[in-house]
């Protein structure tokens, strides 16, 4: 099978097809920012409508939320975000890149992810070997210096009384704050999860790869919380549900794999991370990560547990959170606000919480990788995305054979029925073999067409996108066959 083997070529196919166009193009464009296409916009929603229907809908023990990007700016120093979530930076003198110092090497190893500071610390002893990877200059640095990873904006009118806030850099901590809402509000008991999907927002030093790694990116989180103790069978419970998520929805096995994370280059929250990883086949062949499984700990909760102990500093401070210190822990600090008392046991516990947080971004771009394929048929070059029918962003086109005898009425009447069931895109235009063709590129699984036979008795021919086979189905019982076809 075909692969995309260069990233201009699917950066191509996305721009051709309506998939995914670089942001504000007319004006030359914006670094890093992308806008998903008519096409795009489909395929990126059943990613996300995917993963919402495994991780929430057909379990009973996750619920859902949407929070506020925007959050009380203490959130982020109890997290540990307004301190620790930074890259380590350096420029070249001579040519006035600004490059994060753990990407500074020599050789073809590069960490894909933000590494622990103490770990870019390390490999800023040896700045005077390293090579600038934009003029490749050697040892020409500045001091190293931190780089914040977390946007700011100001909020409010008036210069009295504005606040400085962030855009979130991950979504989980607006679950952890509502973490006594939810089971206040609701019948959970732990061991449950919250989920959410939502944009966040990272100051990149460098992005990468199209829409792998990019400053404003969404992502799909859950916070599984369990009781201490029963963490690590819940690690491997979401480490397999995720990778088989994957693999039913079609992604090959061989370019799909787990990669544990080394110590130095786990989260300050993290007792174990591991990667799945994807092979994407450009760059220089790289398996980059598509979702991180992580096992959080009580580091949470906990530490909101303090910076709920720190609102009146914060108020003293007036919000300078430079200056402020979180509060020390309470000694009884597993009763606290946002414990969990364990009715059956009589016991009262900070639950530990498994992470399961993928990027939809990042997994779209995999499913398109994937999906795409070309194969000579009949001397010519046929290019189609075998779309796993859930992700393909339309499910069906309909095509009146010809423009005439009241064909495209027929044909009509067909695609608005099957419109209320799924999308499904009315063609007349050009001939059919070409409208066949736009469909395989688009990853449409089927083609119904009208034609001289459908005004006799009643039947269409139904075209399987990936044999190209046809058959005949009659109208009536049409919804039906596709709805079980399309698996939905
Ligand atoms: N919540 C994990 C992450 O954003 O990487």
């Amino acid at each position: 099978m075909a692969r995309i083997t260069k990233l201009e070529d699917i950066v191509s196919l996305c721009k051709r097809r309506g998939f995914i166009y670089q942001s504000s193009e007319i004006y030359g464009g914006l670094a890093s920012c992308y806008d998903y296409g008519p096409l795009g916009v489909e395929l990126k929603r059943n990613v996300r409508d995917a993963w919402w229907k495994r991780v929430v809908r057909m379990r009973d023990d996750v619920v859902g939320l949407d929070c506020s990007i925007f959050m009380h700016p203490l959130v982020w120093k109890a997290s540990g975000h307004a301190d620790k979530f930074a890259d380590l930076v350096t420029v070249c003198k001579k040519c006035n890149t600004r490059t994060r110092v753990d990407h500074l090497t020599d050789h073809v190893e590069e960490h894909t992810e933000h590494v622990a500071i103490e770990t870019a610390m390390a490999d800023a002893q040896n700045l005077d070997k390293k090579v600038c990877p934009a003029c490749q200059t050697v040892g020409r640095f500045t001091e190293p210096m931190a780089f914040k990873l977390m946007f700011e904006t100001q909020m409010g009118a008036n210069v009295d009384d504005t606040m400085t806030l962030f855009l979130r850099p991950e979504t989980a901590q607006g679950i952890f704050v509502n973490f006594r809402n939810v089971l206040d509000s609701t019948r959970v008991k732990v061991p449950f999860g919250i989920a959410q999907i939502g944009k966040s927002f990272r100051n990149e030093v460098t992005t990468k790869a199209f829409i792998f790694r990019t400053r404003e990116f969404e992502q799909a989180e859950l916070e599984f919380f369990c009781e201490p103790g029963t963490d690590e069978e819940w690690y491997e419970h979401w480490k397999q549900a995720r990778f088989d998520w994957y693999l039913n929805l079609g992604i090959k096995k061989e370019n799909l794999r787990f990669r544990d994370h080394d110590p130095d280059e786990l989260a300050h929250y993290a007792k174990a991370c591991v990667d799945v990883e994807y092979k994407f086949p450009f760059g220089s062949g790289d398996w980059q990560e598509l979702e991180g499984i992580a096992n959080r700990t009580d580091f949470d909760l906990r530490q909101h547990q303090r910076g709920m102990r720190t609102l009146n500093s914060w108020y003293e401070t007036k919000g300078d959170l430079g200056s402020i210190k979180l509060k020390e822990e309470a000694e009884d600090y597993h009763k606290g606000p946002l414990s969990f008392f364990d009715e059956q046991a009589k016991r009262r516990y900070i639950p530990y919480v498994i992470e399961p947080s993928a990027g939809i971004d990042r997994s779209t771009l995999a499913f398109l990788v994937d999906a795409y394929d070309e194969e000579e048929v009949r001397g010519e070059t046929r290019n189609l995305l075998r779309f796993h029918p859930e992700l393909a962003p339309t499910k069906v086109a309909v095509f009146p054979l010809v423009k005439k005898d009241g064909l495209p009425e027929i044909a009509r009447n067909i695609s608005d029925d099957l419109k209320k069931h799924f999308t499904c895109f009315y063609d007349q235009k050009g001939a059919v073999g070409r409208r066949y063709r736009r469909q395989d590129e688009a990853g449409t699984p089927f083609c119904i067409t009208v034609d001289g036979q459908t005004k006799e008795d009643n039947t269409v021919t139904v075209r399987d996108r990936d044999s190209m086979e046809q058959i005949r189905v009659g109208t009536d019982g049409l919804k039906a066959y596709l709805l079980e076809k399309l698996g939905i």
